[in-house]
């Protein structure tokens, strides 16, 4: 059964621009979950692309009860692949359905209200637990002091496959 669309929720953009770059590299349509409510069948098989709060993937609940997910792709801060198995975990997601997390990025000027405040003090946490030693350690503070984006073709290049490869495959 193949993908036929590319469904994502993002905050600050980083999100969207990682469905928008899916959507190059697939030609599959894509939606933004609010707006997949109008333009997309219940039941459609999709990818999904949700930024990660809190180790959670925001939609991923709302999406799974809408459509059929045959992957997912939860959007971070952290490196990309080092948060995969606790978002299955978290959410109990299937074996057969794929899951994937990729480095996006951050700006705390684009953030407001709540979210701001909790990553103000994440933010400080973080840093804290972060040493400088490694490249990604510092890519990360980085992002947290000055803002950044990591949105890449090449960090999305397995979720690139894998939908090509299912998209022929129906
Ligand atoms: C309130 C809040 C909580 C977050 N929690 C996490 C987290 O648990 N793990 C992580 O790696 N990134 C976390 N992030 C970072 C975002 O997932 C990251 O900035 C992502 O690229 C945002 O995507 P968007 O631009 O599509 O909203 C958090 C950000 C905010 C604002």
């Amino acid at each position: 059964m193949a993908i036929k669309a590319i469904v994502y929720t993002s905050n600050t953009g980083y999100t969207a621009d990682y469905a928008k770059l899916l959507h190059d590299h697939t030609d599959l349509p894509v939606y933004s979950l609010e707006d997949s409510r109008r333009k997309l069948k219940e039941g459609t098989e999709i990818v999904y692309l949700g930024w990660l709060m809190a180790g959670s993937v925001v939609g991923y609940k709302e999406a799974a009860k809408l459509y059929k997910i045959k992957a997912v792709c939860g959007v971070c801060l952290a490196a990309s692949g080092s948060l995969t198995e606790s978002v299955r975990k978290t959410h109990s997601i299937p074996n057969d359905v794929a899951v994937f997390t990729i480095q996006g990025g951050f700006d705390m000027k684009k953030l407001k209200g709540g979210y701001k405040l909790g990553m103000m003090v994440m933010s400080k946490i973080l840093k804290k637990k972060l040493t400088a030693d490694t490249e990604e350690n510092r890519r990360i503070i980085n992002m947290l002091d000055n803002g950044g984006s990591c949105v890449s073709a090449d960090n999305l290049k397995d979720v690139i496959s894998l939908v090509k490869a299912e998209k022929s495959n129906g």
